[in-house]
């Protein structure tokens, strides 16, 4: 089977077409389709290798009214990914070498997008008891990395205990930092908004001291360690002064936290409820100013998926949590400037090269080039879209950016070589 791309930017080496052979990068240059390939015409748009997302809730086995494998995939596959990392906190958690066997046989299955699931650090996410790392690292799965996400990692001997235990294998903590003592009972950003509202405040500290505690906690073992959506501007700071000490540290911003505020909690509306939660304008021009130089390694969605009773409720009941996967590439370059203006170079190390490689997932993150597996995205960097929920791939609707219009869409993408994602539409077919 063979595909011939014609015709598209190539980031920084011009228009070329590109030929796909048998799942792999055949040949670059100016090339005639072979007999019985098939043709995309890709004028006008960027060849990106394809997106990889570090942070992903598929909500199954357990929470299939919210999202499934096949639809969290299929979700995965318009926003322009072809691989995606699977958090633990389904239901059974994902702390096993069984549970994390059948979540990468589901991905396989769907055929969408490459799953990788990422293992529970403790027992049932409890915090307690560190959960069988080596047994789900020796699995089919080949879990590399580790995360209670969700929850944070509060107890430091267990932290340090788990950034040992990885490290013998090349494994990776990924710490969803939330010092839980300081969140109880926490609603939004802790700040004027709150004040103002009356709901009580998810203080900035209570993430930079975490992070600031695992990263000295990190050196200390000699280990790399990996931060999950971080969201002030003091917990930049950190990484970058750990980073410039020469830690092994690295970490994903999500797009929610790219371009949304604590302002948006005046509508009292659930969908803007999310851990952490929005922050203020200061720490978004943080964020962002953070991706642009390579502080904050890569964006990751944290996809969260919920069913209309946990989110179509008053605020205080609602779970946290949002849609990202298919807006991510969008906010990505309108935070770093817009499609004019942006480095697409740096959106495709930000969204794909950074999080393979954070991921071990050598298949992943690679720029066109013979011999390379062809896992790549088409995108229309002059066209825009507008958001409408029930449009939307994923079997959840709790997106933010409702009605919203924003900058370049998805034309394809392809797994393998294999397009999952045609002419912006899903390609029901997969084999
Ligand atoms: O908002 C969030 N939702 N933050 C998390 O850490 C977990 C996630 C979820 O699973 O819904
Ligand atoms: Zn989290």
């Amino acid at each position: 089977m063979s595909t011939l791309i014609k015709g598209a930017d190539l980031l920084g080496r011009g228009r070329a077409d590109v030929l796909v052979r048998d799942g792999r990068v055949a040949e670059i240059g100016t090339l005639t389709a072979p007999a019985g390939a098939e043709t995309v015409d890709a004028d006008g748009l960027i060849l990106l290798p394809g997106l990889v997302d570090l942070h992903t809730h598929l909500r199954e086995p357990g929470r299939e009214d919210a999202e499934t494998v096949l639809t969290g995939t299929q979700a995965a596959a318009k926003g322009g990914y072809t691989a995606v990392c699977a958090m633990a906190n389904s239901y059974p958690v994902a702390d096993t070498a069984g549970v994390v066997e059948q979540v990468a046989a589901l991905g396989r299955a769907a055929g969408y997008a490459d799953v990788q699931p990422i293992g529970a650090v403790s027992i049932g996410l409890a915090g307690e008891r560190l959960a069988e790392l080596g047994a789900m690292a020796d699995s089919a799965a080949r879990v590399r990395i580790f995360s209670d996400d969700g929850h944070c990692v509060h107890d430091p001997r267990l932290m340090r205990r788990a950034l040992e235990y990885v490290k013998t294998f090349g494994g990776l903590i990924a710490q969803h930092a939330e010092e839980p003592r300081l969140t109880e009972g926490a609603e939004m950003n802790e700040g004027a908004v709150s004040a103002e509202l009356g709901l009580p405040g998810w203080p900035s500290v209570a993430e930079e001291a975490i992070v600031a505690r695992d990263v000295l906690l990190a050196e200390y073992v000699g280990s790399r360690v990996h931060f999950c959506h971080i969201s002030t501007a003091r917990t930049v700071e950190i990484i970058r002064e750990a980073k410039a000490r020469g830690v092994d540290v690295t970490a994903e911003v999500c797009p929610h936290h790219l371009l949304l505020t604590d302002e948006a909690a005046h509508s009292y509306d659930p969908v803007f409820k999310v851990n952490p939660p929005l922050r203020t304008d200061r720490d978004v021009a943080a964020l962002r100013a953070a991706l642009a130089e390579g502080v904050v390694d890569a964006v990751a969605t944290d996809h969260a998926p919920h069913a209309p009773q946990d989110k179509d409720c008053e605020w205080a009941a609602a779970r946290p949590g949002m849609l990202g996967l298919e807006t991510a590439l969008s906010i990505t370059v309108a935070a770093l400037g817009g499609p004019e203006d942006c480095d697409w170079d740096t959106v495709a190390e930000r969204t794909s090269r950074a999080p393979a490689r954070i991921a071990s997932l050598p298949g992943h993150g690679r720029d066109p080039e013979p011999g390379a597996e062809a896992n790549l995205t088409l995108v229309d960097p002059s066209e825009s879209w507008t958001v409408v929920p029930s449009e939307l791939a994923s079997l959840s609707q709790n997106t933010p950016y409702a009605g919203m219009e924003l900058p370049v869409t998805v034309q394809a993408t392809f797994l393998r070589g294999r397009a999952t994602v045609l002419d912006g539409k899903l390609v029901e077919e997969t084999e």
